[in-house]
């Protein structure tokens, strides 16, 4: 058992033959599995949009019951990158054992269940589909009503985790491999945009750089070990600011300006300290993160911000965020590292808010690859079925 030092959770790992990693996640909220309350509305929740295949049974939104994750990232690091169709491959392999394994934790069986919810986007499209098609068979077999979710909806789901007291309206910054956005959540479900990226996600610089200075894949959890043996004052890289747009991010400018430092220094024979590299990175990243979240909550006016997504598991943006709310009077709010990167739990809290908003989804659902935050526009035959 390895305990995560800053909350209860314990995450039970396993290597399995072919290298994948099988976790269990425990929070301490398993004992409430007894509770027998009509009220009650339990998902299992399937998660697939990468290189997880990860099935959760989630009581209430908030309460996890069990939570697994079968992660293929030893797979991939031989690459350097997640390869897509090795990735739907293994979540084609996992995925039945992870919904037996998930249920078996929670000490539950299909009939307990309310509703099935899935990711069906963002993500890659053959991953997706794997969990979509899952999600479809086990509520064509049991008539459980079917609950799509966003992914990254799901991200900013996991602070209601292990924060029972959050609730809707407060500010969430999200940077994951894919996105990077500053919304406002509004209410369950409703999201408004006010940031996103110009170009690159902080998560892919952070992974790209780890990939030039020589650290590998995955490279956010590389660069944020070696930063803690780095100097972040050794070198000034760039902090991009969109005149226009005083909330969007662009880190494409700072990756490049990281590459032109490698490259000068080899030309010139010097040597590179690779921890002053992440760690300066770094702090050109965290900065301008948590400047742009700060200010986001004081000009709109919330006293709440919260982080998600595989880069809010980032050890130096998590301190510069909890200092810079404390320094401004606005209640910080972040996931565990382990419920920051992709797992289904989280899928099981959005589920939750969706399912009661009476979101069914039909054997239609697809995956949708490039699906946008808050767009309920685009969303596959929603009947509303209080
Ligand atoms: O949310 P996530 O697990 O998957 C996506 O939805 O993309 O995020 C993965 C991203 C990767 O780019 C990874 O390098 C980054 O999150 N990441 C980190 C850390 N852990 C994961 N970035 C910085 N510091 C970390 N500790
Ligand atoms: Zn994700």
């Amino acid at each position: 058992m390895q305990d995560t030092k800053e909350t209860n959770i314990q995450i039970n790992k396993t290597t399995e033959d072919d290298g994948v990693i099988f976790m269990s996640v425990k929070s301490g909220d398993e004992q409430k599995k007894a509770s027998d309350d009509k009220e009650n509305v339990t998902i299992l929740a399937i998660e697939s949009s990468c290189d997880e295949t990860a099935v959760a049974v989630v009581r209430n939104g908030r309460t996890v019951l069990s939570n697994i994750i079968s992660s293929q990232i030893a797979l991939h690091t031989v690459f350097g990158g997640v390869v897509p169709e090795i990735a739907s491959r293994k979540h084609v392999e996992k995925i039945n054992y992870c919904v037996r394994a998930a249920l078996k934790e929670a000490s539950l069986t299909l009939d307990d269940i309310d509703a099935i919810a899935v990711t069906y986007g963002p993500g890659l499209v053959g991953a997706l589909l794997v969990g979509v098609s899952e999600a479809k068979a086990l509520s064509f077999a049991t008539g459980k009503p079917l609950v799509g979710v966003h992914h990254i909806e799901g991200h900013i789901c996991a602070n209601y985790i292990e924060n029972k007291d959050l609730e809707p309206p407060f500010v969430c910054l999200v940077a994951s491999g894919g996105h990077s956005h500053l919304c406002i959540v509004k209410d369950y479900g409703e999201y408004e945009i006010i940031g996103q990226t110009r170009d690159d996600a902080a998560g892919e610089a952070f992974d790209k750089v780890a990939r030039a200075i020589g650290l590998g894949y995955p490279g956010g959890p590389k660069v944020d070990k070696a930063a803690k043996e780095g100097n972040p004052d050794a070198i000034s890289f760039p902090q991009a600011k969109i005149p226009d747009a005083q909330y969007d991010f662009s880190f494409s400018g700072l990756k490049s300006a990281v590459l032109n430092y490698l490259n000068q220094a080899e030309m010139k024979g010097q040597e590179v300290n690779t921890n002053d590299v992440a760690a300066s990175f770094q702090k050109a990243v965290v900065s301008v993160l948590t400047e742009h979240a700060i200010k986001a909550a004081k000009e709109y006016g919330y006293d709440k911000l919260a982080i998600a997504g595989g880069v809010a598991s980032n050890s130096g943006l998590r301190e510069a965020l909890e200092k810079a709310c404390a320094e401004n009077g606005i209640r910080f709010y972040k996931p565990s590292p382990i419920l920051c990167t992709d797992n289904a739990a989280m899928i099981g809290a959005a589920g939750y808010y969706e399912y009661k908003k009476g979101v069914r989804h039909g054997m239609d659902l697809n995956a949708v690859p490039n699906l946008p935050l808050g767009d309920r526009e685009r969303r596959f035959h929603v009947n509303s079925q209080k």
